[in-house]
């Protein structure tokens, strides 16, 4: 772990909280709003693990930026003049100003507000104004973060020795590129914050266990079907090989695939009978259809990427989101709908009826993970058991979470004496 604002103390409570831990019970009240608990995410989970930040067609031509703050750090992701996507940490190697201040935007180059350092878009700073003779530029370029392209999505990394990535893109890729991500466009994005811990959002995302009695317009088409939102067990029904069985044949990589350290997952899974997309009717909701996939009916390709993204592939569109701790008790979400980048608005889709099923969604597990978070916040609160059957998802998001932390935190000095 880096040096950071977790002291040993803090630590130590950490290990002991995790070594107390009920498995299959959710976890105590600590990890959803202690800030030390938090700031110790930060540090072993985001500050260390490759992020979803977004979808590289929002960057469509040379100087296209967008800036991302992650705990204490802000970026600069940009496309270079060589059509490379690049991030960078967004402080000045002069006075340490931020120098890209709006949310996106286009610039030939970077050029800091305070005194008019200028960076190309590759980082290199290519002037400043009276540094004496003995300056050298050269020493003074942006800090560059990790960053790559995965068939259309950006992935960034803060950690100085950033972690495997190509075992995760060789196994994501064929999945992804049949929605050829990189013809799309982001016909629409929304931006909440929920009030909760980010682990309740994702453990309210990792189940359906909600979902019949929270989501009427999502449930027109996605099943509650804890085959689909979980973890299998080794024993896929019929139904589900079936699909993946008639996706194969066509060519679609589809068959269920969780990463061993249980970061990630990728399947192709049916929706409920007929339906062709997240509409209140099932329809298509677009008719220019991004990606090349056979047939309408191919279900959603669900990916998840913990910490940060889970997404949704369809035969006509798909919606990424990413997930943003803001403090122990808060959480960003954003949702991003892709469309084929020649798909009309008012012509081949109708922007509401493309939007307004996860549009509700989102608004209807904002409201669930707020709940949840109030009544955890109750000193009455205890840790209660998880379904064997309807959250095995959670289970899973819980091991891996819980797995990461003790690795990754220094050893209990207490526990070990
Ligand atoms: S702080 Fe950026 S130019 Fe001075
Ligand atoms: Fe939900």
């Amino acid at each position: 772990m880096p040096r950071g604002a977790v002291g040993e103390p803090e630590v130590n409570n950490i290990q002991s909280l995790l070594m107390r831990r009920n498995p299959g019970y959710a976890l105590e009240q600590a990890f959803y709003s202690d800030p030390a608990v938090f700031q110790a995410d930060l540090e072993v989970i985001h500050y260390q693990d490759w992020l979803f930040a977004i979808p590289a067609c929002e960057l469509v031509k040379s100087g296209d930026y967008v800036t991302y703050k992650v705990g204490a750090y802000r970026l600069i992701i940009v496309r270079g003049a060589d059509n490379h996507i690049r991030a960078f940490h967004n402080t000045c190697r002069h006075r340490g100003s931020i120098i890209c201040k709006a949310a996106k935007g286009n610039a030939p180059k970077l050029v800091c507000p305070y005194h008019q350092w200028t960076y190309e878009l590759d980082g290199s700073l290519l002037w400043a104004r009276d540094m004496g003779p003995d300056f050298d530029p050269k020493q003074h370029g942006l800090k560059a973060v990790h960053c790559r392209e995965l068939a259309g999505l950006v992935y960034i990394c803060l950690a100085h020795t950033a972690p495997d990535f190509d075992m995760f893109a060789d196994i994501a890729r064929p999945y992804l590129e049949p929605h050829d991500l990189g013809n799309a466009k982001v016909a629409f994005e929304s931006t909440i914050i929920e009030n909760g811990n980010w682990k309740l959002v994702w453990e309210n995302n990792r189940e359906c266990y909600h979902c019949a009695g929270n989501h009427p317009a999502l449930c027109r088409t996605f099943p509650d079907d804890p085959a689909v939102t979980g973890i299998e067990d080794g024993r896929v029904p019929p139904h589900i090989q079936a699909h993946f069985d008639r996706c194969e044949g066509a060519g679609m990589p589809s068959q269920f695939y969780l990463h061993d350290g249980g970061q990630y997952r990728l399947a192709r899974m049916p929706l409920k009978a007929a339906a062709e997309s997240y509409t209140l009717d099932g329809k298509s909701a677009v008719r220019r259809r991004l990606g090349q996939l056979p047939f309408v009916d191919a279900g959603a390709l669900l990916k998840f990427h913990y910490p940060t993204t889970w997404n949704h592939f369809l035969a006509d569109h798909a919606v990424v989101f990413r997930v943003t701790p803001i403090s122990a008790t808060e959480t960003e979400v954003t949702t991003k709908w892709l469309v084929h980048k020649d798909a009309l608005e008012g012509v081949d889709y109708d922007l509401n009826r493309l939007t307004e099923v996860w549009m509700a969604t989102n608004s209807e597990d904002r409201q669930v993970v707020e709940d949840n978070q109030q009544g955890i916040d109750s000193p009455a609160y205890a840790p209660g058991p998880y379904s064997p059957s309807q959250e095995t998802g959670v289970l899973q998001f819980v091991e891996w979470y819980c797995n990461r932390l003790s690795a990754r935190l220094p050893q209990n000095s207490v526990a070990a004496e």
